[in-house]
């Protein structure tokens, strides 16, 4: 296919347990996108269930690409790259994704971009500022993952740091099922946490002054669970709020630490904070405070595209090609354990 200025990406994402398709030009201005979320599905069995992921992926992705394709106004004509995520993720769920992106690029015979899931979030906070991505530092804090990430450029990316055991969104969620709270507990932490007080607790923030960049959360979970078992049950709501803010303070405070830390360190004046714990309103405080007490210019993900999401995918897709990269085969397998810096 020809690099039309006008051509439209369209990106399938089923690394968990969102359906997602999305639209977007070649300028990564996103048309469309769409989120068929299974939470609600998953939530008695308190996680996502593979099985039962990829089943609902397989059901509703069709439907979900013809909604997308509707509500932007185009048809497959219109349609010049297709993008998916090829990993990390289930395998049973990429797989869906993956597989329905490629028979669509070999019918359009089109470009075909298989790509990180976690490059989809480390550039999602640029959505809506253009394909160009400039040098920066980025945070990016979901479920599976705690990355510092020094950016050079699209597709040049040096991992500073990582988590050692859970990752910060993990850590939410399990703390949230040590409280009894419904899944996943990161936005019901968040949620109490606003009636709650953040000093109620004195809970350790792990690694903060360990002066490098890695992160460790199963410390501060076990704190929070033995303070669980001193408590008298049922947990009065104070005592639960109290426990949410402490916590949250707790994460939030090492986050900020370690991506001040990182900021300073690098002199692109630029700090990006991405990934479904990013929904968290502490956080954005917290990251805006520091923006503006170090000088630094904050790209924050929008909420819609913290958590999982198809849009990032197609920005993605549109920002490599916009930086001269090439698409993929159609032989690339998925691969379920795909790090940052490896192409799909
Ligand atoms: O990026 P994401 O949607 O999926 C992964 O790629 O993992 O992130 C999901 C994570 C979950 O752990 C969820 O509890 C957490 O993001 N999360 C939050 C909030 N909203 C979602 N954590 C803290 N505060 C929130 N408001
Ligand atoms: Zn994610």
């Amino acid at each position: 296919m020809t690099d039309c200025p006008g051509e439209y990406v369209l990106a399938i994402e089923t690394s968990c347990d969102e359906t997602a398709v999305s639209i977007c030009d070649a300028d990564g201005v996103i048309l469309v996108s769409k989120v068929a979320s299974q939470i609600e599905l998953h939530a008695p069995y308190g996680g996502v269930v593979p099985e039962l992921a990829s089943r609902n992926h397989s059901a509703d992705l069709k439907p979900l690409i013809s909604a997308t394709l509707e509500e932007a106004g185009l048809d497959w004509r219109d349609i010049s790259v297709i993008a998916a995520t090829s990993g990390p993720g289930l395998a049973s769920s990429l797989l869906i994704g993956d597989t329905t992106a490629k028979a669509i690029a070999a019918a359009l015979a089109c470009p075909f971009y298989s790509i990180n899931h976690m490059e989809g979030h480390l550039l999602s906070p640029f959505i809506g500022a253009g394909v160009e991505i400039p040098p920066h530092i980025a945070l990016i804090v979901s479920g599976g993952h705690t990355l510092l990430v020094e950016v050079e450029a699209v597709g040049h990316y040096r991992i500073l740091g990582s988590t050692k055991d859970d990752a910060a969104g993990e850590a939410f969620d399990k703390v949230g099922k040590m409280l009894d709270l419904p899944y996943p507990g990161g936005p019901q932490i968040s949620e109490r946490a606003e009636e709650g007080n953040p000093t109620a607790f004195d809970f350790p923030r792990s690694m903060l002054d360990s002066g490098d960049h890695e992160f460790s959360f199963s410390g501060l979970k076990t704190s929070v669970r033995y303070l669980i078992e001193k408590q008298l049950k049922p947990l009065s709501d104070k005592t639960l709020n109290d426990i949410c803010a402490s916590f949250q303070a707790a994460v939030v405070d090492v986050l900020i630490g370690k991506l001040r830390h990182a900021a300073r360190e690098n002199n692109s004046g630029i700090i990006a904070v991405s990934g479904g714990v990013s929904c968290n309103e502490s956080l954005r405080e917290r990251c805006r405070e520091l923006a503006e007490n170090e000088g630094l210019t904050l790209m924050l993900a929008t909420p819609g595209y913290s958590t999982d999401n198809a849009a990032m995918i197609a920005f993605a897709a549109a920002a490599r090609r916009a930086a001269g990269i090439t698409g993929s085969s159609l032989n690339r397998d998925i691969n379920p354990n795909l790090q940052l810096g490896e192409t799909g």
